[in-house]
């Protein structure tokens, strides 16, 4: 069974840039997920068709109305169970909530259907947060106008780890952060680029080789960019040959830096 997400938006049409395009397109038009927008508009019953108002205790913006996208989210519900998800969540976009990493992927992943509400104006009122949210969802400590980005980042990163969605599986598991790692560094044609060649292992035909070379660059490049990553993974449990391959690439990289170091003197 395809995996449901509905969406609850007042900008319904900006989920064509992740259904009409690219791996999501595709993923999409193979029936890997389903998607389905809801307009809080189309649940109010005022002829301004009003979905936000004046803060209570003054202040700037507006905030979004209670009612609708409640009416909104159990609609969405009912949309969910009606197509045969068993077990679902609410998720309001916010840059209050759980920091999205590929843990909250691949947890959010192990459901069958997800209601996800993208705010506006100053947010929602709170009542709504409280009656139907299950979990708040963040995509980083910075503020957009919308929710819309935020749920399409959620869908989209969730949509690539769907089994058959990328035509090589280990493309998915080479990603950054999908074992803990960040990924190693790649090169296409031509061999030579201004001047920089592509680094001869890559081009010697062993996959052996370019296995071990690979995976020293990822663990190297964790080292150097993300220590906290790395030292989680190490906690996690490295085996010898990693340990061998990231001591390598840290003596490496420091005989480089001795030697740039002793050329600017
Ligand atoms: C202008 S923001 C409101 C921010 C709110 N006043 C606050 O500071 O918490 C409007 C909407 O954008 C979405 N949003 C903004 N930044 C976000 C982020 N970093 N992660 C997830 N959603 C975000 C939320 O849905 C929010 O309701």
């Amino acid at each position: 069974m395809a995996f449901e997400f509905d969406v609850i938006t007042l900008f319904p049409d900006m989920f064509d840039a992740i259904t009409k395009h690219g791996v999501t397109g595709r993923a999409k038009e193979n029936e890997f997920y389903g998607l389905y927008t809801w307009n809080p508009r189309d649940f109010t019953e005022n002829v301004y068709r009003t979905v936000d108002d004046r803060p209570y205790g003054g202040g700037p913006g507006m905030v979004m109305l209670a009612d609708p996208l409640e009416k909104a989210v159990t609609a969405a519900k009912l949309r969910q169970t009606a197509s045969g998800v068993s077990e679902m969540k609410v998720i309001y976009l916010s840059p209050q909530g759980r920091l999205l990493d590929h843990e909250l992927v691949k947890e959010l992943g192990q459901l069958s259907g997800l209601v996800l509400i993208s705010g506006r104006y100053e947010g929602v009122d709170d009542r709504l947060i409280k009656r139907q949210v299950d979990e708040e969802v963040s995509i980083g400590e910075y503020v957009l106008s919308g929710g819309e980005l935020p749920a399409m980042v959620l869908i989209d990163s969730m949509v690539r780890q769907m089994p058959g969605v990328l035509g090589d599986p280990e493309s998915a598991n080479q990603d950054s952060f999908v074992n803990g790692l960040l990924d190693f560094p790649h090169y296409t044609r031509p061999k030579v680029y201004q001047g920089d060649i592509v680094p001869e292992v890559l081009m010697s035909g062993d996959p052996v080789r370019i296995n071990r070379w690979r995976l020293q660059q990822a663990l190297g490049r964790t080292w150097l960019r993300r220590p906290d990553l790395l030292a989680l993974r190490i906690k996690r449990g490295m085996t010898a040959e990693e340990n061998k391959l990231l001591e390598e690439f840290k003596k490496a990289y420091k005989a480089n830096q001795n030697k740039m170091n002793q050329g600017k003197e």
